[in-house]
């Protein structure tokens, strides 16, 4: 399997997080996939902002979850980064879900149930990817196991895969336990180790956040089946760096 490069918060190291800059960028950049979070509002509408909170990207502040989709959809979400992104708006699942349905990109939909308590999340946003009929690109995440249980509980079929900063132990009855396809762990805890037992076991590996051209190079290496990454125009010049470097034993690919 080849190495699908996924954009983290989009293009998020070239343009603000989870605003469609950062997606249309990513995209631009040839990323396979985009990662990115969400959250509900107080009127259940699944919004994309990596925070529970409105602080960091808006000039206000309180919970997400606390305002509704109306009182959010007009508030600035780009100038925190620079303003020439002062147009950047709160974007909703669905508005997300329509941008990438002409464009063939993996996407990873990290459901925030980590921190926040969202009742119906994982429903709603099954719903959302029905209505836009995309069950075979999508992957669901979360560093909620009961958030990936549920899903695979309402559709057996999508994608789930569980956020990890450390590694599960027992590590395959773990993601069994939790119906999970695949881990994502943090790249500080990504081992040779632990790529092998999970693809020996049927299982995929992503790593998170890996933005360091010598890390990426190790992902590849290693074998990862995904990277996520906030720069996937380092990552896929590097892929083929590291393409070209083993040309000559073909024993991996990117
Ligand atoms: O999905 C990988 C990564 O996004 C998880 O952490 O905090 O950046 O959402 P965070
Ligand atoms: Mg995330």
């Amino acid at each position: 399997m080849s190495t699908k490069i996924l954009a983290h918060r989009g293009a998020s190291f070239y343009a603000p997080e989870n605003t469609l800059a950062a997606f249309q960028l990513a995209y631009q950049q040839g990323a396979h996939g985009i990662e990115t979070d969400v959250h509900l509002t107080k009127d259940d509408i699944p919004v994309m902002i990596h925070d529970d909170v409105i602080d960091r990207v808006t000039v206000y502040k309180g919970p997400v979850r606390s305002y509704t989709y109306a009182e959010l959809k007009h508030l600035d979400i780009g100038s925190w980064y620079h303003p020439r992104y002062h147009q950047e708006r709160l974007l909703t699942l669905a508005d997300f879900l329509e941008w990438a349905s002409d464009k063939h990109l993996i996407l990873n939909i990290e459901l925030k149930t980590n921190k926040g308590h969202y009742d119906g999340i994982e429903t709603i946003v099954c719903q959302h990817i029905n209505r836009f009929n995309m069950v075979n690109r999508v992957v669901l995440s979360s560093f909620n196991a009961q958030s990936i249980a549920k899903i695979k509980e309402i559709n057996q079929q999508l994608l789930t895969a569980w956020l990890r900063s450390t590694i599960p132990y027992p590590l395959e009855k773990k993601l069994t336990q939790v119906n999970a396809d695949g881990l994502h762990l943090k790249y500080k805890a990504l081992n040779n180790n632990v790529v092998k037992k999970l693809h020996e076991k049927g299982f995929y590996i992503g790593s998170y956040t890996v933005n360091r051209a010598d890390h990426l190079r190790r992902c590849f290496k290693l074998g990862c089946d995904m990277i996520i990454t906030d720069r996937p125009d380092l990552a896929i010049q590097k892929c083929w760096t590291y393409k070209e470097a083993i040309m000559e034993d073909d024993s991996n690919d990117c």
